[in-house]
């Protein structure tokens, strides 16, 4: 089967003051259209940059040198027109952030923002044909009362409802891909939960793949098929989630996964203490558990 995102060999510096600064060290990862693919690792480790580049936006700043293949739906991105790319954003492929409040234009109904999501693939869609598909995704991610949320701007909603709009728009135009980082961390955790649940029922239901971004182990248990752990811009071990869960080999994830805090015990989750042991190779699960 081919991927529908192929990364290979992807190396990413900046152009910093102190010089070049080597950030992605040569990472692969590989989706499959309608899976759900987790990529966990410590604050740094290089998710948000990787998930950047997947959507084209870092190719377009300056300081960035970007080498390697990152077929999307058999395309490079990174040889892509910006143009061309630029198109795939809202409609191929979409995103959502860690805080929705923030994501949404707050000048701008939750109808309108709707409707520009709307016509990013058909910009002759007409206003009803907007307004009633923005009514029939909010009833999907459980909002009953669709025209007050249409009518309202995203400082009157809560920010769980504001999370599950930003679901919403994101899966509107039925993406391939859905690329989601942290999201709802900005929101307490039991609403973070629901929204969670809500977005894997959703995309069990379209069959769109998902990138999840996520630092809680918990969370990537729960949602993902897939795992890679990301280490200092390298994946350090990938594979099922559930063979990955049961049997971490790498000295970095054994570490990710000791310091989950547990009810009992006695103090705050602990950051991982860099050892030499974290720059072994990568290790692959096989697909057979
Ligand atoms: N524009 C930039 N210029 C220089 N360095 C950058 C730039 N953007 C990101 N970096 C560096 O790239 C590295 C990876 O950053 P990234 O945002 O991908 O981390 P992350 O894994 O998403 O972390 P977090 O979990 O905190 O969100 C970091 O060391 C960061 O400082
Ligand atoms: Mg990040």
């Amino acid at each position: 089967m081919t991927s529908l995102l192929d990364i290979q060999n992807l190396k990413l510096n900046f152009k910093t003051v102190q010089g070049q600064v080597e950030v992605l060290h040569g990472i692969d990862i590989n989706i499959n259209a309608g899976e759900k693919v987790a990529l966990v690792g410590e604050s740094g480790s290089g998710k948000s940059v990787t998930a950047r580049i997947i959507l084209g936006l870092l190719q377009e700043l300056r300081q960035a040198r970007i080498s390697g293949e990152v077929y999307f739906d058999g395309r490079d991105i990174n040889t892509m027109k910006p143009k061309d790319c630029a198109k795939l954003r809202g409609t191929a492929m979409s995103m959502i952030f860690q805080d929705p409040t923030s994501s949404l234009n707050p000048v701008i109904t939750i109808g309108q923002q709707f409707t520009e999501v709307l016509r990013r693939r058909n910009n002759k869609l007409a206003q009803a044909i907007c307004d009633e598909q923005a009514t029939r995704m909010l009833n999907d991610v459980a909002i009953p009362d669709a025209q007050r949320v249409l009518n309202a701007y995203p400082f009157q909603l809560s920010g769980g409802m504001n999370q599950r709009v930003m679901i919403a728009m994101a899966l509107a135009n039925r993406p391939k891909l859905l690329l989601a980082d942290e999201p709802g961390t900005a929101l307490d955790v039991s609403v973070q939960a629901q929204t969670l649940t809500l977005m894997r029922e959703l995309v069990n239901d379209y069959q769109t793949a998902v990138l999840l971004i996520s630092h809680n182990l918990g969370v990537v248990r729960e949602f993902a098929d897939r795992v890679y752990v990301i280490y200092q811009g390298r994946i350090v071990e990938d594979g099922p989630t559930s063979a990955l869960f049961a049997n971490p080999k790498h000295a970095y994830t054994q570490a990710l996964m000791n310091a989950v805090p547990r009810i009992v015990g006695t103090g705050l989750a602990k950051v991982p203490e860099v050892s030499d042991a974290f720059l072994a190779p990568r290790i692959t699960h096989s697909d057979v558990t």
